[in-house]
């Protein structure tokens, strides 16, 4: 059923408002978001649409197309839904909205997501990021997109456990078509970078495994990169986070450190540098040099962040095997979900072709491969 007609079947009205949030991909600049580094992320087509209209009740009431199921979240007692697997992230935002101090009202809300679950897309923060602005548009409030990808991330952390970065909610709020976004994490200064691959196309692919244990292993990194500081502070107590230093200055210093949390900090430094020649490479056209620091990510990725995993390997060394591909990598918080590949232009549906069987021998099940485009973060339309 279109949405429009659904959304009149499960409320008993027409809908007044639509609005979407993107998923993203993130080109470089992987796992230092939450140590003040800067990234490369861009917003896709897939994005979680919400249709709405004010009911006036002091409820949201939050429908998923997907599971046929509505959760009830009552704007007075809203600290009562952590424990929610559908409604979580919408009650989250709510929370963080009221104590920001923005009046909301109650409003029935259609989600319909195209981001894949779980994927290394961000779904997450697109619900996050596309409830904020509905709310917001719904109880006639001014608001910023920046603060609500801030405050969406403050939901993400605080009522959901999640101690992600602020790279997924801001790429899904403040994303532009055919941009990618240079954000320093640290500052969230940001600029927009033509989002041209010259003679390659991005290839989004999922290696669909299975999803456990991201939320602990990531929580598990902060703990280590929060460590390597400490001790890298005994040599530059100037610094404020790992992203502060230079390859060299990381060098003089990494003596304190040993075993994984050497690697970890090693990692950071590294892919901080890379960012910084990407965004060159980029600006210059130069998609050779932007690949092959690409490959290098992910490499960092395996072998001294330990973030990739069987599947995400298999999937980005099969490309990067295969004719035509230049570059290949793991994008998000890792341990499965989807990489990224620069492609030449004419040769997609081969290298399609070839990945997903080679995958599919590596592995036993399939990978799969999303139509993308860069567009912008967020929309909305008055019905
Ligand atoms: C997840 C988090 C982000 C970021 C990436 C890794 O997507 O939500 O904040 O840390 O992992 O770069």
């Amino acid at each position: 059923m279109e949405q429009a007609a659904l959304f009149q079947k499960v409320f008993g009205a027409a809908h007044t408002l639509e609005a979407s949030a993107a998923g993203r991909i993130n080109l470089i600049g992987e796992h230092v978001d939450y140590c003040g580094g800067k990234v490369m992320p861009a917003s896709l087509n897939l994005c979680c649409r919400v249709l709405a209209r004010r009911n006036g009740t002091n409820f949201v009431n939050v429908y998923a197309d997907d599971l046929d199921e509505t959760a009830r979240l009552d704007l007075t007692r809203i600290g009562d839904y952590k424990g929610l697997h559908w409604g979580k992230y919408q009650a989250g935002v709510i929370s963080v909205l009221q104590q920001a101090g923005y009046p909301l009202v109650g409003c029935d809300l259609l989600y319909s997501c195209s981001v894949p679950f779980g994927s290394g897309l961000s779904s997450s923060a697109a619900i996050e990021v596309a409830t904020a602005v509905v709310l917001n548009e719904m109880a006639g409030n001014a608001y910023e997109l920046k603060e609500m990808a801030i405050l969406s991330q403050k939901a993400e952390n605080e009522y959901c456990g999640v101690n992600c970065g602020i790279m997924d909610q801001f790429a899904s709020a403040m994303g532009k078509k055919d941009r990618a976004i240079l954000l320093d994490c640290k500052t969230l200064a940001y600029e927009y970078i033509p989002f041209e691959l010259g003679n390659y196309e991005l290839i989004v692919a999922n290696c669909n495994k299975p999803h456990a244990l991201v939320t602990s292993k990531y929580n598990e990194r902060r703990g280590e990169v929060e460590e390597a500081l400490k001790l890298l502070k005994s040599v530059h107590p100037a610094i404020s986070c790992l992203a502060d230093l230079t390859p060299q200055a990381f060098e003089e210093a990494k003596h304190v450190l040993h075993g994984k949390i050497a690697d970890r900090a090693a990692h950071v430094v590294y892919e901080c540098a890379r960012v910084k020649e990407a965004a060159e490479a980029l600006k210059a056209g130069d998609i050779q040099t932007l690949a092959k620091l690409i490959n290098a990510s992910h490499d960092s990725l395996s072998k001294l962040y330990e973030v990739t995993g069987k599947e995400p390997d298999a999937l980005a060394y099969a490309a990067r095997e295969t004719e035509g591909c230049i570059a290949s990598r793991m994008i998000g918080a890792g341990f499965g979900g989807c990489t990224i590949s620069l492609v030449e232009k004419g040769k997609t549906e081969a290298f399609k072709a070839a990945v997903g069987a080679k995958y599919r021998a590596a592995v036993g099940y399939d990978a799969s491969f999303y139509d993308t485009s860069i567009q912008d973060g967020v929309t909305v339309k008055k019905a």
